[in-house]
């Protein structure tokens, strides 16, 4: 039986420059977690306040904030298996403390003589009641294995720190192995992925960026994805990245892009309605796809997201986005519904989104989703696509919305995806008619898309 706790330690390029300093931060972004801010901008709040912390410091406190949140679950039970059960901890600083020096003991591989620099008294957190032996005890004691079954969801979720409920779920949906890989998959940190301008030009992006001797491979389930292999931001300096020849985004995030697509030709010239455009993800790729003699036409419910996604297009040229409220849904031959979600697809990036989750939620982004594509069917003109997308697991927010709105809206049929992809990527990335996107066989996080033809 393999032991429940880390057995390998997270890889020091990857890691950053570990600091009291960096540390600080890393703890009072855990803390305003802790109190129900998003992770992002707890994160965010904390760089600002820190003082004169170094590019690689900053690195270090970005991922060790979401690994954190990522692997709470076993970090609470490591402190209970040492003798201070975290219900027990009655400080929040003091609970952020005992999880950052089991972190860097279970998942750093480090001892107390290099953790103890980052956190022994005074502070670095304020108030605090523990004494540094409570630390060194929890830094260097020996660690028993816990009272688990050697197999089973119980397992998997303390393993990889995840709610049961979300746990029991994906065994019902996969084998055991491979709900295990897409649970270590989601425990990634993310690497960022990249679409090569203007589709088709991949190869030549590659080239370029070789000549700038950024070292960067295709990812070959997507016709565009570029991963770059360092950990480095220095292709952000790159001449390819300041001419526009790359955007970030998810490989994910393209296949929905592509699953706008037209079965044979392209959506050149093609006008396109992007109902939930958010910050412009996916618009600025359609607006690639469309071409300057084409149209995209986004709109969102935050006006807020909308207002990034239209000086993203602005600092991009994007002439042909235009943002009508409201949308002219009949206007448009393809209309994209990319739904608010559950974003269980999107864990490795959020990873304090899966202690908020419940299945109430998700019974309640259901509601939305089908009540949202029941809204819409009605304004798509005839022979229009209808795509629906997810960044979900859950089936109750894929096939299940599919399958209710088709029960509930006549006129409508399914296009299988599979013929869009061509058999070779269709094997990794179809699941009957649907684009199923599955980490680690996709690489980034989980998706999901079914295209939908109005009669
Ligand atoms: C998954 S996000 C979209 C991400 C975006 N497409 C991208 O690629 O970055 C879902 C979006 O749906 C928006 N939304 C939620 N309810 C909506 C509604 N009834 N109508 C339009 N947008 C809605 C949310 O504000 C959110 O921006």
């Amino acid at each position: 039986m393999s032991t429940v706790w880390p057995t390998t330690f997270l890889d020091a390029e990857r890691l950053g420059r570990p600091s009291r300093r960096a540390a600080t931060a890393v703890l009072q972004a855990h803390l305003s977690v802790l109190k129900g801010d998003p992770l992002k901008l707890s994160l965010a709040n904390a760089l600002k306040e820190a003082e004169g912390l170094g590019g690689q410091e900053r690195r270090f406190t970005a991922l060790a904030v979401r690994e954190l949140s990522r692997h709470l679950r076993l970090l609470d039970l490591a402190a209970r298996t040492l003798g201070h059960a975290p219900g027990k901890i009655g400080l929040l600083e003091d609970l952020a403390l005992v999880r950052y020096v089991l972190w860097r003991r279970l998942f750093c591989g480090e001892k107390w003589s290099r953790i103890g620099p980052e956190v022994k008294l005074p502070g670095p957190v304020r108030p605090r009641t523990i004494k540094d032996d409570l630390l060194i005890h929890m830094a260097e004691a020996p660690l028993p294995e816990p009272p688990l079954p050697e197999s089973g969801p119980e397992r998997l979720a303390t393993r990889y720190s995840f709610p049961n409920w979300l746990v029991l779920r994906l065994a019902e949906l996969h084998p055991e192995p491979v709900v295990e890989a897409l649970l270590a998959a989601l425990n990634e940190d993310p690497v960022l992925h990249f679409r090569a301008r203007p589709s088709g030009t991949r190869a030549e992006v590659l080239a370029k960026l070789a000549e700038e001797e950024v070292v960067a491979e295709p990812v070959e389930v997507a016709l565009d994805a570029v991963r770059i292999a360092e950990a480095s931001h220095r292709v952000f300096e790159t001449r390819v990245m300041k001419a526009g020849r790359l955007q970030v985004q998810d490989v994910g995030s393209q296949l929905i892009v592509e699953a706008c697509r037209p079965l044979e030709g392209s959506l050149a010239g093609w006008t396109v309605a992007d109902v939930c455009a958010g910050a412009g993800g996916k618009t600025l790729a359609l607006a690639d796809e469309v071409g300057a003699k084409g149209r995209v036409l986004a709109g969102d419910r935050s006006r807020r997201r909308l207002a990034q996604a239209r000086e993203r297009a602005r600092e991009l040229s994007l002439r042909h986005v235009a943002f009508p409220q409201p949308l002219p849904l009949e206007q448009a031959d393809v209309v994209l519904v990319d739904a608010p979600c559950s974003g269980t697809g999107s864990l490795a990036r959020e990873p304090d989104q899966k202690w908020k989750l419940t299945p109430k939620s998700v019974e309640e982004f259901h509601a939305t989703q089908l009540g949202l594509l029941k809204e819409l069917a009605g304004q798509v003109k005839p022979g229009a696509l209808l795509v629906y997308a997810t960044c979900s697991l859950l089936p109750e927010e894929n096939d299940a919305v599919v399958r209710e709105f088709l029960a509930e809206v006549p006129g409508f049929t399914v296009e299988p995806l599979a013929p869009l992809f061509g058999a070779e990527r269709a094997a990794v990335l179809c699941d009957g008619p649907f684009l199923r996107a599955l980490p680690p066989r996709v690489p980034g996080g989980g998706f999901f898309a079914a295209r939908l033809r109005k009669g």
